[in-house]
């Protein structure tokens, strides 16, 4: 099933308090007019032009052009499209396939302010050249902007040539799985590889970072005890097997002298594990994602199968007192910027773990509501200001992966992705409210926010405005990403200084039977083999 390919309309939109008139219809030209415009590094009153896709102007006061479209912003923030540098559409997994596609999982997006995404392309049968064709494939459907991580799921020769072949075709990331026993988990020695690999190619090492094989181990012993249902899934990978596998990680990205980016950040266990490298001065980058900066895992205690269920996600939705500390460590900067982890699976397919909670496919919703549930917990909350919102929601995502300023900022000749998000609305978040057709659950169902992504620009086209969505299937963009971003500069400086080794690579001079010879026994090091 699809969505019909045009518009969908949003009742009660008239109780928007924005104001935002519509003067003019011409669609390449668009002038923003009297919002409050913010960057990650600036906020003034001012207007914003649009023009053949890029942003044009930004200043205090623009003259509109004949024939421009006006958007009255007044009263509200006029910000960069939200970027989500961690979804999963149409992705097969644990028997199933995510639930939105990348027309239904963009559409929704677009309807939520994020104007741009990063998906996770997975390998086919470990062949990461079939994998990336097969996701080229599936997103042409795509309705937005959108670029590729490849995961890694095994070491071999192939592999290593792959990666080079795909940071040609643009993809600057690869992840690999420390979980998932079985199926998408690498070993120690294969992440090692691989963390070498990103090194020589310029490419940023992701990790899923849990336990497991201890994860596999808990399930086991759970089942024997009869822990059956969905409370079997966080008892089996308790925070302790996320602050571990981060740790190790780290530490071995710290060795191999290569930056290292943790997806989905869910408990202070791994958030500490990244603040102690950071202050170290490694270059570590921790992802939380909306869900975990915003619910807990009480859900998944549920009565009621269908609800628990939907909240299964892994990493585990943590205790009460795990989200207030990751959002702290966002708003001080320990942790960078905020994905989804957007893996829908509706009902029936979350059934499939009904008495084995081993089987429920793991995942949650987010790509629609993440702007707000950050705009509500960050910025409502008073933790955070708007500046610090566009960064964590596109800024540093852009410059993590290396395609800032076109994205990421309003500046002229970046690309007119503009949101406007109105204060003084309140919403409830919940599945009548999304524009996904294929979700029937919601983690955030019931979910009250005060501020609402009022209008959508996507690459100069207004494509949610008035609470009517028009996007075109097919018309989505391929982002190529380059190597060697910014978190490369200066790598091979910091690894030498992280390893305290004063000499090169000259081995220990010895005789034959191993003795001191000529020269003496002056230590040596590993910095330059690596
Ligand atoms: O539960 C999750 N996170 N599902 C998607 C796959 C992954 O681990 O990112
Ligand atoms: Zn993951
Ligand atoms: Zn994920």
């Amino acid at each position: 099933m699809g969505i019909a390919p045009a518009t969908f309309t949003l009742g009660l939109w008239l109780l928007c308090a924005c104001m935002l008139s519509v003067t003019a219809s011409e669609v390449d030209t668009i002038l923003i007019q009297g919002g409050t415009v913010v960057n990650h590094d600036q906020q003034f009153e001012g207007d914003v032009l649009i023009r053949g896709g890029l942003i044009a102007e930004v200043a205090p006061r623009i003259q509109a052009p004949a024939g421009a479209r006006l958007l009255n912003a007044s009263g509200c923030f006029v910000m960069p499209g939200g970027i989500d540098p961690h979804t999963h559409l149409d992705m097969p997994f644990m028997g199933t396939v995510t639930a939105d596609d990348f027309y239904t999982g963009q559409a929704a997006a677009l309807a939520g302010g994020t104007t741009y995404h990063i998906d996770f392309a997975l390998p086919l049968l470990h062949d990461l050249l079939q994998g990336y064709r097969v996701w080229k494939e599936r997103a042409t459907r795509g309705c937005m902007d959108y670029s590729f991580h490849m995961a890694v799921t095994k070491w071999t020769h192939d592999v290593a040539a792959d990666m080079a072949k795909l940071v040609a075709e643009g993809i600057n990331s690869f992840k690999f799985f420390m979980a998932y026993k079985g199926s998408l988990q690498i070993n120690d020695e294969e992440l090692i590889e691989g963390l070498n690999r990103c090194k020589e190619l310029g490419a940023l090492p992701m990790v899923h970072a849990e336990n497991g094989d201890m994860v596999a181990w808990m399930q086991e012993k759970l089942l024997a005890a009869n822990v059956t249902g969905p409370e079997g899934h966080p008892l089996s990978r308790p925070p302790a097997l996320e602050g571990e596998a981060t740790g190790r990680a780290i530490r071995l990205a710290g060795v191999v002298g290569v930056p290292l980016y943790v997806v989905h950040v869910m408990s202070i266990d791994a958030m500490e594990e990244v603040a102690r490298a950071r202050q170290r001065g490694q270059r570590v980058i921790g992802e939380p994602v909306a869900s975990g900066l915003a619910l807990d895992e009480s859900a998944v205690w549920d009565a009621n199968f269908t609800r628990a269920a939907a909240f299964v996600m892994s990493p585990p939705l943590r205790s009460a007192e795990h989200a207030p500390a990751l959002r702290k460590a966002l708003a001080s900067g320990v942790l960078q910027l905020v994905a989804t982890d957007h893996a829908v699976f509706n009902s029936s397919q979350k059934g499939a773990g009904r008495r084995d909670f081993r089987r429920i496919p793991n995942g949650v919703n987010g790509i629609e509501e993440r702007m707000h549930v950050v705009w509500q917990e960050m910025v409502v909350a008073g933790l955070s200001t708007p500046s610090e919102y566009v960064r964590m929601t596109s800024t540093a995502a852009a410059q993590i992966f290396n395609t800032y300023p076109r994205k990421g900022r309003l500046a002229a000749g970046s690309d007119a992705d503009v949101i406007i998000l109105d204060p003084r609305v309140k919403h409830t978040l919940g599945v009548g409210a999304s524009h996904s057709p294929r979700m029937d659950t919601n983690v955030y169902e019931g979910k009250e926010v005060q501020g609402r992504v009022v209008s959508t620009i996507s690459r100069g086209r207004l494509v949610w405005h008035e609470g009517v969505l028009d996007v075109a299937e097919g018309s989505g963009r391929y982002v190529p990403l380059p190597p060697f971003g910014a978190l490369f500069e200066g790598m091979a400086e910091q690894a030498r200084r992280a390893m305290q080794l004063p000499y090169g690579p000259t081995p220990v001079p010895r005789d034959n039977d191993g003795e001191a010879g000529e020269g003496g026994s002056k230590s040596c090091s590993a910095a330059g083999v690596l």
